[in-house]
C-alpha cells in the first residue's frame, strides 16, 4: 500500500535501500556492540573485556578440548574471520562447522566441546537442529545472535548478543562486522587469564576502540567503488582472493557479490591458488586480491606477482601507503584502506547490485532467514 512504502521511506531515510543504510550504520552499529563491554582502566587490570551472558561459563569453555564454531551463509563466515584470534588467545584448537555439513555428517561432538553458534536472526532452522544436536551430545553450548529472545538465544546454555540493531536487509552487512568484534571480544575474554599475550589483548582492545573511525573512513571510499562497479558491471565472474584474517573476507566478499549481484563470484584462499584457480587466469576475469598489512602481507606480495605473470586484471585491496609495495610491476587498480577494513566487501557489491538494477534488499530466491527445510 502506499502507506507502507511511505513508511519504508521514512525508515530508510536518506538511504535508497536498506542494505546501503545498513552499511552506513556500522560505526554506530559496532560502538553499540562494544558499549559497556570494554574496559579502559580499572584498579587491578588496566584493560579488558566483560562479557556479561558468558562470565559465569568462562573457565568451562577455558577447560574445553575443542571450541566448534557453527552457522550459516554471513554467519559463518563472520566465525571463520575470528577463528585466527581466538586459536591464538586461547591456545584451543577451533573447529569450523556449516551447521547443514555438520547434521548431514553427524559429526563427532563431544562434552568436552564448546560449540557456538552464530546467527543474526537467531532463527535459522540448520543452525537451530545443530544446536539441538550440539545439546544431545553433551556440548556447551553458546548463542551468538542478533535477536534478543530468538530460538538459539533461547536454547543455548549462555551467549553474547551483538546487539547490532534490527538488520532488514536479507544480505547481512552490520550483523557480519559486529559478530566478528563479538567473537573478537570472546577470545579476548578467553585468553584473559594468560599473562604472556597480555600486551597483545591490551593492543586489540586499543583498535576495537578505534575501529568505528577506521569503518568511517573506508566508508568515505563509496564514490571510489562505484566507479569501480561501473568498470565490472557486465562481467561474468569476479574472483577474491585472500588468505589468514582476509580469508574469511574473500568468501564474504564473493558472498555478497553473489547473492546481491547476482553475478558469479568465488572467493578463494590464496593459498591454494596454485592448486586449480590459476587455470582461470588471463587478461578478463577480473580478480581482486586482498593484501593489507598482516602476516601474510608478503605472501600476498607474491601471489600479485605471480597473477600479474599471466597478465590478471588486478584490483588490490591494500593499507593506506602500500600502493607501490603491491603493485611493483604491471598495472593494477588499487584499494587503499586503513587497517581495518571487513566492512568493504559489502559496499563493493552493493554498488555492482543497484547499477545492475536488482533488488538489494530482497534478492531473487532468497530469504533473510530460512526457518524451515
Ligand atoms: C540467509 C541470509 C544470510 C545469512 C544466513 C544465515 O541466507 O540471506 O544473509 O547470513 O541466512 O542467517 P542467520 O540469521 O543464521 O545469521
Amino acid at each position: 500500500s502506499v502507506l507502507e512504502m511511505e513508511v519504508e521511506q521514512i525508515n530508510k531515510g536518506k538511504y535508497e535501500h536498506y542494505m546501503q543504510k545498513e552499511i552506513h550504520e556500522q560505526p554506530e552499529s559496532l560502538t553499540t556492540t562494544m558499549r559497556g563491554r570494554l574496559i579502559r582502566g580499572g584498579s587491578c587490570k588496566s584493560k579488558s573485556v566483560l562479557l556479561g551472558g558468558l562470565k559465569d561459563h568462562l573457565k568451562i569453555i577455558r577447560r574445553s578440548r575443542r571450541i566448534v564454531f557453527i552457522g550459516c551463509g554471513t554467519s559463518y563466515n563472520a566465525a571463520l574471520a575470528a577463528r585466527p584470534i581466538l586459536e591464538e588467545l586461547s591456545g584451543i584448537p577451533v573447529a569450523m562447522e556449516i551447521a547443514s555439513d555438520l547434521l548431514d555428517r553427524q559429526g563427532p561432538i563431544y562434552r568436552e566441546d564448546t560449540t557456538v553458534f552464530v546467527s543474526q536472526s537467531g532463527e535459522t532452522a540448520d543452525t537451530l537442529r545443530a544446536l539441538e544436536y550440539a545439546l544431545e551430545n553433551g556440548a556447551l553450548c553458546v548463542g551468538i545472535t542478533n535477536t534478543v529472545g530468538s530460538a538459539i538465544a533461547r536454547n543455548t546454555h549462555c551467549g553474547v548478543h551483538i546487539n547490532a540493531g534490527c538488520e532488514i536487509g536479507v544480505a547481512s552487512t552490520k550483523a557480519y562486522t559486529s559478530q566478528i568484534v563479538v567473537m573478537a571480544m570472546l577470545a579476548l575474554a578467553i585468553g584473559d587469564d594468560t599473562i604472556s599475550s597480555q600486551a597483545r589483548r591490551e593492543a586489540i582492545i586499543d583498535g576495537l576502540f578505534d575501529l568505528p573511525s577506521k569503518v568511517k573512513e573506508v566508508l568515505k571510499l563509496d564514490q571510489e567503488m562505484n566507479d569501480l562497479a561501473k568498470l565490472l558491471i557486465a562481467e561474468q565472474s569476479l574472483l577474491v582472493f585472500g588468505r589468514g584474517y582476509n580469508y574469511a573476507t574473500a568468501l564474504e566478499g564473493a558472498l555478497k557479490v553473489k547473492e546481491v549481484a547476482l553475478m558469479h563470484s568465488e572467493g578463494i584462499l590464496a593459498g591454494e591458488m596454485k592448486h586449480g584457480p590459476l587455470a582461470l587466469v588471463d587478461e578478463n576475469l577480473p580478480i581482486v586480491v586482498v593484501a593489507t598489512r598482516d602476516a601474510c602481507f608478503s605472501k600476498q606480495q607474491s601471489v600479485i606477482q605471480q597473477l600479474h605473470a599471466r597478465k590478471g586484471r588486478l584490483i588490490v585491496m591494500c593499507t593506506k601507503g602500500d600502493a607501490a609495495s603491491v603493485c611493483v610491476s604491471g598495472s593494477c587498480r588499487i584499494i587503499e584502506v586503513p587497517q581495518v577494513e571487513d566492512c568493504l566487501q559489502p559496499l563493493l557489491a552493493y554498488h555492482l547490485t543497484v547499477l545492475r538494477g536488482h533488488n538489494v534488499d530482497q534478492p531473487r530466491n532468497l530469504a533473510k532467514s530460512y526457518t524451515s527445510k
